[in-house]
Parts: structure tokens; C-alpha cells; sequence
């Protein structure tokens, strides 16, 4: 049975007879006036200022001979200052204080030392999926994957990439969830991801079939690590596993084409603007899989996010029905569409609240809450 009643339990679509037939709509965002490029976005990452790069420093030589010159700067005159960003990877900014030119310099090893084989491999792996990406028209407006200015190994598996101007999805998500801004704000961004994941998704399909028994072995993993981690008691774990049976033998999750993920899709790693655009970075966890892999784990931050700041669920069900109703609007048949993506994104919703729940910065009492939640979506799926 696709997307039968039981998996209608949180997903509506907020008003699907209202929205239905149109693609976007265009409330206005909030810009704040900046004096050179008349409107700044506000970051969430921290942005540490390091100083001037020396020319003794490996990057140097690599940024004004390589870099900056396909950016039109005369590398010879620049003045780079770097700053260090947030991230799991070492991730630099670097500028041009002469031109005010702005590269990203992200290292998979140590900065400075030789990569290794692993390291290699991330390193290519990301560069080879901007590429793809890119190839297949996400490389303008509206939809902007980096571009890769070099991919230099010996320097310590280090890409550089185009520096993309904009906010991360997780401060009108944060602002909105926190009540601070209004939730047209955040629709409208979900809009205009829907369109870019589905985009993505669509021009990468496969002819071959998911393979979903992947995903439910990656749900067990995450389970016995919970477990291992002393966050998860046995009886517990093994009602997850008998979930993820249960899962198996939902007919939905087999049926799909592989299609290439973005992987990593949380609110840090999407960038937007004003209307429609959307800037896709992080894209070393990119693979072919299960588009609701991508679909389900934007689902999860959102109820994340509102059960973070509201300690509610059902908070973030407008927001997540909003953005699988615009999802489906890019396919023929709307409706088929949502209702087989509703009927899968809880197990991926679900995995992504047990991936958050197994970091050391999460309290034990909202552990409890992430791992509560994810139970009751596993436990949505139709028998
Ligand atoms: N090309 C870019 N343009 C603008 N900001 C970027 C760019 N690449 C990375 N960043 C910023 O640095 C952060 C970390 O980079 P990311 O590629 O996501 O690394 P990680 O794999 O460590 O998460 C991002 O969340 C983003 O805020
Ligand atoms: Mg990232």
C-alpha cells in the first residue's frame, strides 16, 4: 500500500487544495543593509579571524598562483587574511583585502601535511560530486553548487572552492523555531530547497532500485552505538530492531530509483538568498541512494529544531508538510508523489533524531525526548 492512511499521522500538506498547481510563492525576506553589497546574510558558523596568511604557509603559494588568478585577481598584489569556520573539517576562509575576493580552503587531513589514502579518498570523493553536480546544471541561478578552484592532496587533501554569500537554512529555522521571525520566512525557504533537492534527484535518477536493506542496517548501527554509548537499555534496542523489520517489509521503500543524495542535507550545508536561489556546499558524504534519505533527514532537523525551542512536535508538522507538498511538485502526478514520500520519510526522520541523539553535547533528558520521537515515526509504518 503507498501512503495509505496510517502514515498521514504528521505530514498534511498545510493546505494543499490552496498551494496545489502552484510552484512557489514569494513572501518577503529579511535583508539587512550592508554597505558594499547592500544586503549582508547572517551566518551561523563561527568565523574566527586568524590575520594575515604568511607566505611561508603551504596555501599561499597555491591561492595567489592558482586561486585567485580565475577569480580575475592579480595574485602577486593580494593581502589574504584568513579566517577559520566551523565545521567537522578543517574549513578556512581566505580574502584578498586588495580585491575583497573570498575563497574557501577546506583540508580532509592536517593543513600542511601530505594526504593520506582515507584522506584522499573524501577529498575526491566531494570534488568529484561538485563536478557531477555542476555537469548537470546546478552551477547557476537558481541553483549553485561551489565550483572547485583546485584539489591540492599534498598540502593535506585540500579543496578550494568558490566562496558562496549567504544564509545557512539554520538561522531563519533557529529564529523561527524560537518565535523571533515569522514562519513565511521559513516556508519560503523550504520552498525553494524542495525545489533544488528535487532538482538534484530528478536529473540523477537511475534506472536501478533502491536498496533499502542499507539503510536498515544504518539504523542498527546507530541503535547499538545508543546502546554502547549507555544511552539505549536492551529491550529498548531490540524494539528498534524489531522496528526496522517491520520496515523491511514495507513495499515503498523498494520500489524507487537510486538517485544521487546530497548526503549530508542538514541546515548547515544549504545556503540561500533572496527568492528561489540556493547554494549547495558539503558534498563529501554524497552518494546514490534513496531520495528520502535526503528528504527525510531535512524532515528531521526541522522537528529537531521545534522540539529543541518548543519542546513540540507537532510545531514543526507545518513546516514538514510544507516541504515534502513542494518536494512532490516536481513530479507529473503531485499527489502519488507526496503520498509515497510521507509513507517513507518517517524511518529517515527517525534516523537522523537517533544520529543527534548520540552526540555528548545533548542532555539526557532531551536524549530521551529525540529517541522517544524517533521511536513513535518508526512505529508509524503501515503493517
Ligand atoms: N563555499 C562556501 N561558501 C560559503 N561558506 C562556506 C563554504 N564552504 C563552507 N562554508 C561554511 O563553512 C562551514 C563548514 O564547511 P563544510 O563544507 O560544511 O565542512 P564540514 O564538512 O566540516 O561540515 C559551512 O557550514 C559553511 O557555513
Ligand atoms: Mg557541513
Amino acid at each position: 500500500m503507498i501512503g495509505g492512511d496510517g502514515v498521514e499521522w504528521w505530514c498534511r500538506p498545510r493546505s494543499p487544495a490552496g498551494i496545489a498547481g502552484s510552484t512557489t510563492f514569494a513572501p518577503e525576506f529579511r535583508t539587512i543593509p550592508f554597505a558594499w553589497a547592500r544586503v549582508r546574510y547572517i551566518r551561523t558558523v563561527i568565523r574566527e579571524r586568524l590575520g594575515p596568511l604568511p607566505r611561508s604557509d603551504p596555501s599561499h603559494a597555491v591561492l595567489v598562483r592558482h586561486v585567485f588568478p580565475q577569480l580575475g585577481v592579480d595574485g602577486d598584489r593580494a593581502r589574504i587574511r584568513a579566517y577559520r569556520l566551523g565545521g567537522s573539517n578543517a574549513v578556512f576562509e581566505f580574502e584578498d583585502r586588495v580585491s575583497c575576493a573570498k575563497v574557501i580552503g577546506k583540508f580532509y587531513g592536517r593543513p600542511g601535511v601530505p594526504a593520506s589514502g582515507d584522506v584522499m579518498n573524501r577529498m575526491f570523493r566531494e570534488y568529484r560530486a561538485i563536478e557531477r553536480m555542476r555537469e548537470i546544471g546546478l552551477d547557476r541561478h537558481p541553483h549553485q553548487v561551489i565550483r572547485v578552484f583546485a584539489a591540492v592532496p599534498e598540502i593535506g587533501g585540500a579543496l578550494f572552492l568558490e566562496h558562496l554569500d549567504g544564509e545557512t537554512l539554520g538561522v531563519v529555522l533557529d529564529a523561527v523555531a524560537q518565535g523571533k521571525q515569522s514562519s513565511g520566512d521559513l516556508y519560503a525557504r523550504l520552498t525553494a530547497l524542495a525545489y533544488f533537492l528535487a532538482t538534484m534527484h530528478n536529473r540523477t535518477a537511475r534506472e536501478e532500485l533502491v536498496a533499502f536493506a542499507t539503510d536498515v542496517k544504518y539504523l542498527r548501527k546507530l541503535t547499538r552505538t545508543l546502546r554502547e554509548l549507555g544511552h539505549l537499555g536492551e529491550s529498548t534496542d531490540r524494539e528498534f530492531r524489531a522496528l526496522g523489520d517491520r520496515w523491511m517489509g514495507f513495499g515503498p521503500m523498494w520500489e524507487d530509483q537510486k538517485v544521487l543524495l546530497h548526503g549530508d542535507a542538514t541546515p548547515a550545508n544549504f545556503l540561500f538568498r533572496s527568492g528561489m536561489w540556493v547554494g549547495g556546499i558539503d558534498f563529501e558524504r554524497s552518494h546514490f541512494g534513496d531520495r528520502s534519505y535526503d528528504v527525510g533527514r531535512i524532515a528531521g532537523e526541522l522537528q529537531h529544531a521545534f522540539l529543541r525551542h518548543r519542546n513540540s512536535r507537532r510545531a514543526a508538522e507545518p513546516f514538514i508538510g510544507h516541504f515534502l507538498w513542494e518536494y512532490a511538485c516536481h513530479f507529473p502526478d503531485r499527489h502519488a508523489a507526496f503520498a509515497h514520500i510521507c509513507s517513507r520519510t518517517p524511518f529517515h526522520l527517525a534516523t537522523t533524531l537517533l544520529r543527534i541523539a548520540r552526540n555528548a553535547w545533548v542532555a539526557d533528558d532531551y536524549r530521551a525526548v529525540l529517541l522517544d520521537s524517533a521511536r513513535d515515526a518508526l512505529a508509524s509504518v503501515v503493517r
